[in-house]
């Protein structure tokens, strides 16, 4: 039997709604030659223009520090999307750009002049959004000088400014709170579009869709029916060429204070009243506010960091962390992180949360695994229900974006035996055409028609910085270990014992992948 049945006939009913039409708008983006601009900014821009979601008045005006011209840009450009069409080409050849150093008076006297050009030739209607895509460094210092040239307030009730700000927001609470007032220094909160590009993929927005649009999963969502709740964030990945980026972050900075803080909250939140941005916002913040804050020293006990060494990849033999591009020779950067967390409210006290990321693991996956408690009392023989885990529900969130629900079934035959099977929702399966989106096109788009719901407000900024910061405090200050994990392995042994004290352990998502969609299958032995 097909759990899906019924939906797994892909539908034109089921492709993807088309996104609304953008109001006409100059994009400036601020970081313009970097490799956020070419790897997604610009591929979702294309998508977008292709799709007929871009406005005839929309433009980019480039801004970097890169001696380009115009027409170096637009060349840039067309090699980072092959696949733009003839709208997305059409639109790029009246693309301008400026080059100059961030603080200079000549960048923003230049920009302006663009600026004007653009609602006089182009018809981008007065509306900006300016998108910081350049080092994090910048951010506030490129938001002063937006006010100081009088770039950073509408030029009537008819057109909107807006400025969308990348990640990392901040290194810990001091530095984004720094950086909030700069940033409130130029621009009203209401301006300020905070991106996590996770709020932006389908499959973390249907956490809501999944737990508030049906009735039987919130009943059995808390402390009395859940047992553990496992967030993985794996990547086979390495650092690239990020390495000197990656080496200012590290895994808690780069996925955890952010991505891994985001899904927690979706997942655990109470529901919100209506879908109307600050509504659900608010149950996010609420949660966070739930998370324990620990100690310095719980903040050592509950964590492992550690750093990939040399190993292989798909069989295929990799360097270690320290012998990446611009990575110190002695780095003490972590490459993965696992974290033993709380949450303090009355529905979910008691349930431990594991969390854990890192590069170079043996596989691409990021899922949440809810595992229920145990039955109160087997009925069937210990030894013929050996194979039976206790029910868990998986939010796959890529690749393979789905939902599981493990549960016992009775193998056919004489006896009582029992093992697990697993009930497999797949997006592909059941809607034509769900992509794999990275979420760029969506926030990009949002940002476009002023939806806030998926950006991050300050208050979570700063919250998911205060959960965090102890273990970036801890580990500088004790001089606890960073581990050491094999490239291709599942991270330090370490991070098994974490887990281990709660007489728990890590899923292995390989094994999950392995399960078809769609079906009633086996668990893998
Ligand atoms: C980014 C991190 O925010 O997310 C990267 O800076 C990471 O280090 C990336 O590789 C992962 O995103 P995704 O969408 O591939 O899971």
């Amino acid at each position: 039997m097909s759990p899906d049945r019924g939906v797994t006939e892909k539908t034109s009913r089921d492709r993807p709604a088309a996104l609304s039409k953008a109001p006409p708008v100059a994009l400036v983006i601020f970081g313009a030659s970097g490799d956020l601009s070419a790897r997604k900014i610009f591929p979702a821009l294309a998508r977008l223009a292709d799709r007929g979601v871009l406005d005839d008045g929309f433009t980019v005006i480039g801004v970097a520090r890169t001696d380009w011209s115009d027409e170096d840009f637009r060349s840039h450009v067309s090699n980072a999307t092959p696949g733009g069409g003839p709208k997305w080409r059409a639109l790029t050849e009246r693309f301008k750009y400026v080059s100059g150093e961030y603080d200079h008076p000549d960048t923003f006297g230049q920009l302006k002049d663009h600026l004007d050009e653009a609602d006089r030739i182009d018809g981008t209607a007065g509306n900006r959004i300016y998108y910081l895509a350049t080092i994090p460094s910048v951010f506030g210092l490129v938001a002063g000088a937006l006010k100081e040239h009088g770039c950073n307030e509408a030029k009537d009730e008819d057109s909107f400014v807006r400025v969308v700000v990348e990640k990392p927001y901040g290194r810990d609470l001091p530095s984004a709170l720094e950086l909030d007032v700069q940033m409130h220094a130029a621009f009203d909160e209401r301006q300020i579009f905070r991106i996590d590009h996770y709020m932006g993929k389908e499959t973390v927005q249907n956490l809501l869709a999944l737990r508030f649009a049906n009735a039987i999963f919130e009943p059995v969502f808390n402390r009395r029916y859940v047992d553990q709740i496992q967030v993985t964030v794996a990547e086979s990945l390495g650092v690239e060429h990020r390495g000197g980026f990656y080496e200012t972050a590290g895994a808690l900075r780069d996925i955890v204070q952010n991505h891994v803080m985001q899904v927690l909250a979706l997942t655990l939140m109470e529901s919100p009243t209506s879908t109307d941005a600050d509504r659900i916002r608010d149950e996010k913040v609420k949660l966070l506010h739930a998370i324990d804050i620990p100690s310095p020293d719980e903040a050592v006990d509950k964590s492992v960091r550690a750093q990939y060494v040399t190993g292989e990849i798909d069989g295929v033999a990799v360097v270690g962390y320290r012998q990446e591009e611009d990575v110190a020779a002695d780095s003490q950067t972590e490459t993965y992180v696992a974290l033993r967390l709380r949450v303090e409210n009355w529905r979910w006290s008691g349930v431990p949360i594991y969390v854990r990321t890192g590069k170079r693991l043996p596989a691409r996956v990021t899922e949440v695994a809810v595992t229920f408690h145990q039955v109160p009392f087997l009925l069937f023989d210990h030894q013929t229900s050996r194979d039976l885990r206790p029910n868990t529900l998986i939010f796959r969130i890529q690749p393979d974006e789905g939902i599981s629900l493990e549960f016992g079934a009775k193998v056919p035959g004489e006896k009582f035996h029992i093992r697990s099977v697993a009930m497999d929702f797949s997006y592909d399966k059941a809607f034509a055409g769900a992509e794999a989106a990275d979420g760029y096109e969506r926030l990009i788009h949002d940002a476009m028609v002023g939806d806030a719901t998926l950006f991050i407000r300050s208050d979570e900024v700063e919250q998911a910085w205060r959960i965090v910061d102890p273990y970036l405090t801890a580990w500088s200050e004790s001089g606890s270990t960073l581990h050491r994990y094999a490239a291709g392995t599942w991270g330090p042994a370490m991070a098994d014992l974490l887990v281990e004290s709660t007489g728990s352990h890590w899923r292995n998502p390989e094994i999950d992948l392995e399960l078809s969609g769609g079906r009633l299958t086996e668990l893998p032995q």
